[in-house]
């Protein structure tokens, strides 16, 4: 593939799942990136340097350090993390993140959301998201919205806590049997790379991501079947569980129970065929945890 000349990529949140995958696939794919974080002296913004992208320190409530890192940019990946700023802040991020491109003139700008894409959840981070979708939509700024809904990481990286929460408290809160949408973190970097790649099919759009659709049952049986063994589960107490992550995710566990999402993979099918079923994640991982 050829290398985008001089067309860099500004990718917000480099040094973390969403953004660190779509900095290595960007990177694959030859686009020069600019990575951004608080921290580039940090263990992780040195490895992002060494696979081969530009680190620049920004912070997202800093406009003018947003301002210099948007400089000459081509496109910006932009995504936040409520449990980090909290949701208030999450959203006056993101709305500042695109205000900025806008501004200084970048030609186009990918945002992650999550979700289902239905409002009035009471979910703070999907609520949030959609504030900041519903603001970018109203900035004539060449936009593209994506929504990925659960990332399959949550069976498999230890950060997520998986035999508490996905194994647990989500099939307690949700129903072990109700139908969720999944998606790979690689699998949403694809999408990222094929919209600055492919401007003109993705411009425009908002999707909400998932490459399979599986219930937490159907997950423990193919888990079973690919290792030989049952995922291990952790009876943790929800509050105990809250202590530690917050209220977030045990609020859209009970709203997911409570009601009925119809997800679809034809949308995301439709773009990157090659999107992974959970079962093919679970072979690749060969030895989750
Ligand atoms: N888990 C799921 O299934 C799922 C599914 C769909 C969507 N989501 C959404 O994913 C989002 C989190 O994404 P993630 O997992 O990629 O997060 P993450 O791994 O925690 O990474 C967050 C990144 O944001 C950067 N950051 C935080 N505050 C910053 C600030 N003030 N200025 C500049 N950079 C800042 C951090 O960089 P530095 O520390 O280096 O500055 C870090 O690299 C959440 O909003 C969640 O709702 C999650």
């Amino acid at each position: 593939m050829a290398q985008h000349d001089a067309q860099i990529i500004a990718v917000v949140g480099a040094t973390g799942l969403q953004g660190g995958a779509v900095t290595r696939r960007l990177l694959q794919d030859r686009w020069p990136v600019r990575a951004l974080t608080r921290s580039p002296e940090g263990r992780k913004a040195r490895a992002v340097a060494e696979l081969g992208a530009e680190v620049v320190k920004a912070d997202l409530s800093d406009p003018v350090s947003l301002e210099r890192a948007f400089d000459g940019v081509h496109g910006v990946f932009s995504v936040q993390n409520h449990h980090i700023s909290g949701y208030e802040e999450e959203a006056r991020q993101g709305k500042q993140v695109a205000e900025v491109a806008k501004r200084v003139g970048v030609a186009q700008l990918v945002y992650s959301g999550a979700g289902p894409g239905v409002q009035g959840s009471g979910v703070g981070s999907w609520e949030t998201k959609l504030k900041v979708a519903a603001h970018l939509r109203t900035l004539d700024l060449p936009v593209t919205i994506l929504h990925p809904t659960a990332f399959m990481e949550l069976m498999t990286e230890p950060k997520f806590f998986p035999p508490a929460s996905v194994w647990h408290l989500m099939p307690k809160l949700m129903g072990s049997a109700r139908p969720v949408g999944w998606l790979t973190v690689e699998d949403l970097a694809a999408i990222v790379a094929k919209a600055f790649g492919d401007p003109d099919r993705l411009i425009g759009r908002e999707v909400i991501l998932a490459s399979d659709v599986q219930s937490i049952d159907a997950c423990r049986a193919i888990w079973h079947e690919v290792t030989g063994r049952p995922p291990r589960r952790f009876p943790m107490p929800r509050l105990l569980f809250e202590r530690f992550a917050g209220t977030d995710e045990t609020t859209m566990w009970q709203w997911l129970g409570a009601n009925e999402v119809e997800f679809d993979t034809r949308p995301t099918l439709a773009i990157h065929p090659e999107a992974l079923t959970v079962r093919q994640w679970l072979e690749q991982k060969k030895a989750p945890v």
